[in-house]
């Protein structure tokens, strides 16, 4: 048994068994001065000093807190973190004024990462993919919904969903498999599109379903990439073979993802930069959760952040992510989106921790097991090196985590936590 004592602020998150929506997201139950016992990896108990350190054992480990604030570990709701290469020169090229939109039409963006990943051998994604899972634990984040896309054949996304299988095997993250061979339409198809479609909906989405290679099937819907038609057909065909559908919906213009996302009463609906009021509506009617990703509108360089007090107003179960991928969101850092997301789209920072963790759960179907501080639940938590919770978005810049745990084992220690500099 493992005893975390001394904790500041536990900022459990605990309340209702669902996506919190309206005032309920700015509640994240704070316990002052708490501590928690953990048992098999998972909570055994959690309250306050006075009611937990007498139950501890002792044979219990018992780890000081040091008065630092303990919170769930971020849930990371939509990534692609499996691909070969970076673009440090589109990103000087965007620097220099050359759009996104244009970078892509010129077989730059995602097909310069499906170049590379093409490429790569099962053992060196796996590779890759171990130095951002690192990342990812020392941002205080210990799961992931993960994407494939950066394939788009069926011997490559097949590649890339078994080296997601295998980082969630072989690292203390957890991962959860998204097939996104709708990424966009690779080269050796792009003068006869229907035949993808054709690939994606007979054999790659049946095989990867067949195979458990992934829980949920996702399509980018753009301009220039999947029209809402074929969107739904490939949505439509993953659901009949048992997959859960998320969708990447009003990214770059208003092109119909979120009144389509209503239509086929998706799980989420990613990004929604442009979407307006009637899709807003749709999303609520439809129960769909939203799924914001400032980070990448940041990175973009933009200036249009998705509406998030209006979703908050519609009584939308708000979600942030990070959408860390190489082109248009190259950060793991959770810290850094709900800085963005108090600044930018005027969440509070209390609003955000439950977009965050709990919400984020909840659309990965693991809401009855991670997202919050509860008895029951998997002991996945975080020790961040802060007195209020709302540091976490105030001190921008800054990677607060300080102990990262993942079913009741330790994933992430900071490295200079004995620097003297540090508190004790
Ligand atoms: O979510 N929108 C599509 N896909 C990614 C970008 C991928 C890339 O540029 O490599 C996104 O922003
Ligand atoms: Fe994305």
């Amino acid at each position: 048994m493992l005893a975390v004592v001394n904790c500041g602020q536990l900022v459990t998150v605990a309340g209702a068994a669902r996506p919190r929506v309206g005032a309920e997201l700015q509640d994240v139950s704070i316990i002052n001065a708490g501590a928690m016992l953990v048992r098999d990896g998972r909570l055994a108990e959690i309250g306050s000093r006075a009611e937990i350190e007498p139950l501890i054992t002792a044979d219990c480990e018992v780890f000081d807190a040091g008065g630092r604030i303990v919170m769930p570990g971020f849930v990371d709701a939509h990534t692609h973190p499996v691909f070969a290469g970076i673009r440090p020169d589109e990103f000087e090229e965007r620097i220099a004024g050359v759009s996104y939109q244009d970078i892509a039409a010129r077989g730059g963006g995602i097909q310069s990462t499906v170049r590379a990943t093409r490429a790569a051998s099962l053992d060196e994604l796996t590779k890759i993919g171990k130095r951002y899972a690192s990342w990812f634990l020392r941002s205080g984040t210990t799961t992931i919904e993960a994407k494939s896309g950066y394939g788009l054949s069926l011997e490559d996304e097949l590649k890339i969903l078994r080296a997601i299988k295998r980082l969630n095997a072989e690292t203390p993250l957890r991962y959860v498999p998204t097939f996104l061979g709708a990424h966009d339409v690779p080269p050796e198809y792009r003068s006869r599109r229907d035949e993808y479609l054709k690939l994606l909906i007979e054999e790659m989405i049946p095989l990867v379903a067949r195979e458990h290679l992934a829980e949920y099937c996702d399509v980018f819907c753009e301009e220039r990439v999947f029209t809402a038609d074929e969107s739904w057909k490939i949505l439509s065909a993953a659901r009949c073979h048992g997959l859960g559908l998320r969708l990447h919906a009003d990214q770059l213009s208003l092109s119909g993802g979120a009144k389509l996302a209503a239509e086929l009463h998706t799980v989420t609906a990613d990004h929604l930069e442009h979407t307006d009021a009637e899709g807003i509506a749709a999303l609520k009617a439809a129960g769909v959760q939203p799924v914001l990703l400032p980070a990448s509108v940041y990175a973009l360089g933009s200036s249009r952040y998705p509406a998030a007090r209006e979703m908050i107003e519609a009584g939308l179960g708000l979600v942030l992510a990070t959408d860390f991928n190489p082109g248009s969101s190259p950060t793991t850092s959770m810290s850094l989106v709900l800085s963005i997301a108090s600044t930018h789209m005027k969440m509070t920072p209390a609003e955000a921790i439950t977009a965050a963790t709990i919400n984020a759960a909840y659309s990965l179907g693991r809401g009855s097991e991670l997202g919050s501080l509860e008895p029951g639940k998997n002991a996945d938590f975080v020790i961040h090196d802060c007195d209020d919770y709302r540091e976490l978005a105030y001190f921008f810049g800054i990677e607060h985590a300080w102990q990262v745990y993942a079913g009741g084992r330790l994933a992430f220690s900071r490295a200079d936590a004995s620097s003297p500099l540090q508190r004790q």
